[in-house]
């Protein structure tokens, strides 16, 4: 069979959404014009944890413009009844105003409705609660923990025993807040039993079923609409009180309701990166081989939901070991529930185990990425699977060469420009590539255009365009000629828009649905007399431009317009499927990366600037080049606000967090971010998916804080093994 030529894929193309977003045209959350709508506001609990004993209303409701004030003392009783069949049924995190317990500072206590923000906000000061507050509990340090999560193989306690360097080394990383630009916001407005919302999701599809589940009716009678996310990191990945919030409030008042959380409130509203102790002893032999690892690691979850993620993997497959034990123990604490956040787990995990490589290969006196390379496994320890493809030796012989590898010296603190204290360092990063079942709804037009639709998500990684080039190579399209929508549950259904699983999953669905248009034309044209391509083998029809022609006859052809108008046809139409990974998995899954940082530090006010950052990946294949960029650029930066910056801070007497804005909860700004390189191992994936995509969101991220931190080690001589590494710290 002749394959479809690629045109689009791989082209280093612009944003087809760029124009719509720097004119203000790409509408986010709040920004939908609907109706008749009116304001809420959310008054937040001022305890870490007790009961409600009252709520005084009358200043507010006096105030003009107040509509409504509506509490746990006014508030409709909720089902809470899964219709959905959905494994994830929402737990406490969505039962607002049902009760006067309040589980975290800053849970929803009350929601003031008002024709105007400013009534709504000047309402939301007035309204009065008393509480009966008991003593809260949100040291991860303090605290007792859950039962922990265990794995083992071999045996890690003998490993370490017989190993001739051993370490015994505890890290400690802060909560971190996503802080994505957009804050969180919702309209909601009710026609009858029927509820839609305008919603910043990464799913609208989840978001869909929880609100059907929460409101006990059909998941059809509620529709997400979430055209554009502006940024989201992983907050955008659940459905989040203030969602149910608005559509209590647009209920409540009859009338559409819009809720935008405030800076502050997104610290309370929506999750964060919990912060973790992590304890890692570990032993080699005197050339560096691991003889075994023990993690043990502890993490804050909320009191009423146990939230866990994917700290686990990189210790039982980044490295070979025959020896490994691990015991994951969440903290149950009086905070709301933490969430996913860029390279979830992984970033966390690479973080230690990355730093303890670096301090190992110190010990021995061995190169950094000399050890890993001794360290190389042959296949997944833990799976006992080959892996699809891995290709970290050569991330770190392309890294290498490309950073400039041979100029660092491996004596710490032994180069110096002036006040500063020069080093580089470097780290291996690891994600899953995962894939879930996904749909795409294709359709071409009689006048030669095409649309594509999925109910994906698009937080900034340029989903609209990624999609689009997909979509134009395999119907032989121009991109001007596709079309993509996303961001609606009325769309065919995908999996969540996080887990760097967008592209494998929607854009196979996509390919399909494509791939099938694309045949359907290609069969009618063969089977009709009138064309030029009657009796034509359809397997050697080619389309290029909207033209179908014999592949070695380019004469012999017409285009789809021609084909459509002759028959007739509106249109042809398909829906595309990805079944995702069926039965169990024959390879190991992973993207990787080599990371390389230069710092310097001031040698008297330990002052950290990072001065160059390069990234080689080994993602799969690269759909768009220039987008691919952008997102590791984007990865490095989160990077180098978890190494040094990210730092959410609790005031444990009651919970409050004291940084809970933009100038006190630092994030890198330009003048934090250096020279970045960044550079894509070419080749794909063919096991992973039909488009030979491994994943880039999360990988790009995973890695920075260590190699930073490995980078301050080797310019100051200093270990510090705590996030973020600040002046303090290194003084
Ligand atoms: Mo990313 S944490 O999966 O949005």
């Amino acid at each position: 069979m002749s394959p479809q030529p690629q045109a689009a894929v791989g082209a280093p193309l612009s944003r087809v959404d760029g124009r719509l977003k720097v004119t203000g045209k790409a509408l986010y959350a709040a920004e939908h014009d609907v109706d008749g709508v009116v304001h809420a506001v959310i008054v937040d609990s001022g305890i870490g944890r007790g009961r409600i004993t009252s709520i005084d209303t009358r200043a507010a409701l006096a105030h003009p413009g107040v509509l409504r004030v509506i509490s746990h003392l006014n508030a409709p009783k909720l089902p809470y009844r899964d219709n959905s069949g959905s494994n994830n049924p929402p737990g406490r995190r969505l039962r607002v105003f049902q009760d006067d317990r309040v589980l975290f500072y800053g849970q929803p206590v009350a929601v003031v409705v008002a024709t105007t923000l400013q009534a709504a906000q000047h309402g939301a000061g007035l309204v009065e609660v008393r509480y009966d507050a008991e003593p809260s509990s949100t040291d991860l340090h303090e605290a007792e923990a859950d039962e922990p999560t265990r794995y083992a193989r071999g045996d890690a306690e003998a490993g370490l025993r017989s190993a001739a360097v051993r370490m015994d080394l505890t890290y400690r990383t802060a909560r971190n807040h996503h802080n994505p630009m957009e804050p969180h916001a919702t309209i909601a407005r009710w026609n009858g039993h029927r509820l839609t919302v305008w919603d910043k999701t990464q799913w609208v599809v989840g978001t869909q079923t929880e609100l059907a589940a929460v409101f006990g009716i059909q998941t059809q009678a509620v529709r997400v609409i979430s055209p554009f996310v502006g940024g989201a990191f992983g907050s955008g990945l659940r459905c989040w009180p203030h969602v149910v919030v608005a559509a209590v409030a647009a209920r409540e008042t009859a009338r559409p309701v819009k809720l935008v959380l405030s800076r502050k409130q997104m610290y309370f509203g929506t999750g964060f990166r919990p912060s973790y102790e992590y304890r890692l002893r570990l032993g080699s032999d005197r050339r560096g081989r691991l003889t075994g690892m023990v993690h043990e690691m502890d993490a804050e979850t909320s009191s009423y939901e146990k939230f866990t993620e994917s700290i686990l993997a990189p210790g039982q497959m980044l490295y070979s070991m025959p020896n490994v034990s691990q015991a994951y123990r969440t903290v149950p604490l009086d905070v709301n529930t933490p969430l996913w956040m860029r390279g979830p787990g992984f970033a966390t995990a690479s973080f230690v185990i990355e730093s303890a490589m670096d301090e190992l290969a110190h010990k021995l006196g061995i190169d950094p990425i000399e050890l890993r390379r001794r360290n190389e496994p042959a296949q997944d320890e833990s799976k006992k699977l080959p892996f699809s493809t891995r290709r970290l030796r050569e991330c770190y012989t392309v890294g290498a060469h490309e950073f400039g590898w041979r100029r660092r010296s491996s004596r710490p603190r032994s180069r110096r420009e002036g006040d500063w204290l020069i080093g580089m360092g470097m780290a291996a990063g690891v994600y899953d590539t995962a894939r879930f079942a996904a749909q795409a709804r294709v359709r071409l037009n009689a006048d030669g255009t095409a649309v594509a639709e999925a109910a994906a998500s698009d937080m900034g990684p340029g989903t609209y365009t990624s999609q689009t080039q997909v979509a134009a190579d395999a119907l032989g399209l121009t991109m001007r000629t596709v079309t993509f929508r996303l961001g609606d549950s009325l769309f065919p259904p995908t999996p969540p828009h996080g887990g760097s699983m967008t592209m494998a999953s929607v854009g196979s669905a996509v390919l399909d649905g494509c791939n099938q248009v694309r045949r359907q034309a290609i069969k009618l044209a063969v089977e009709d007399r009138d064309s030029p391509l009657y009796g034509a083998d359809a397997d050697v029809v080619v389309v290029r431009s909207g033209r179908m022609h014999v592949e070695d006859d380019p004469a012999r052809g017409e285009t789809y317009q021609q084909l459509l108008a002759r028959n007739n046809r509106s249109h042809l139409e398909a829906l595309g499927s990805f079944a995702g990974p069926s039965g169990p998995e024959r390879h190991s899954f992973y993207a990787y990366n080599a990371t390389f940082a230069e710092v310097a530090v001031d040698a008297t006010l330990g002052l950290v600037r990072v001065r160059r950052m390069l990234g080689v990946y080994d993602a799969g294949r690269i759909i768009s080049p220039k987008l691919a960029h952008s997102q590791a650029i984007g990865g490095i930066v989160g990077g180098i606000g978890t190494a040094l910056l990210e730092h959410t801070v609790t005031d444990h007497r009651d919970g409050r967090i004291v940084n809970a804005n933009l100038a006190d909860y630092l994030v890198p700004v330009n003048a934090d971010v250096p020279d970045i390189k960044t550079i894509y191992l070419d080749g794909e994936d063919s096991e992973a998916d039909p488009l030979g995509v491994k994943g880039l969101g999360e990988v790009v991220h995973v890695g920075v804080a260590p190699a930073i931190a490995n980078a301050v080690f080797n310019a100051t001589g200093r270990r510090i093994r705590e996030l973020p590494i600040t002046a303090e710290a290194l003084l």
